[in-house]
């Protein structure tokens, strides 16, 4: 269920984009920020206000990697896995952050909702190999220390922040 506050922010969204049905990635782009994945009923409450079908909607968020329909955790991690990343190492670095986390491929998140570990391909960033991104902020030539440092400075950021 939708709060009024939720309703309100999405109905301005699609507000700004004239509810125009060809701007349904831009708005999901949106919302995704807000939530940092896309909840059903926020799927249901944008079809409604761009009169369009419930299943269109889900099939474009289901269609294009970037999007989410599970939770994410307040840090993505994603490590690289793509040929570059992975001569030079990018497979332990992965396993220190899953590690460290207590996560998996199966269960990439935290309990308590802080980090999400995932793997991409490639993150157009070769040179700088073995690369990861914290929230879309790359991190260059990743060792495993690097890994278990990284983890311990976003965990007292996020101390600090409550
Ligand atoms: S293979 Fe990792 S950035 Fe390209």
């Amino acid at each position: 269920m939708l709060t009024q506050d939720e309703m309100n922010k999405m109905d301005a969204i699609m507000q700004s984009h004239e509810y125009q049905q060809t701007a349904v990635i831009a708005i999901l782009q949106e919302v995704q920020k807000e939530y940092r994945y896309l909840p059903e009923d926020a799927l249901c409450y944008i079809a409604k206000g761009l009169k369009l079908s419930e299943a269109k909607v889900y099939g474009v968020a289901t269609f294009y990697e970037n999007f989410s329909l599970e939770p994410k955790g307040k840090y993505v991690i994603k490590c690289c896995d793509g040929t570059a990343c992975h001569v030079r190492g990018s497979i332990p670095i992965l396993e220190e952050f899953r590690k460290q986390l207590g996560v998996s491929e199966k269960k990439p998140t935290t309990d308590d909702m802080l980090f999400t570990v995932e793997t991409v391909s490639c993150l157009g960033a070769c040179g700088l190999a073995p690369v990861c991104t914290v929230n879309d902020v790359v991190h260059a030539a990743m060792t495993t220390k690097k890994a278990a440092d990284l983890i311990k400075q976003l965990k007292e950021e996020a101390a600090n922040e409550n």
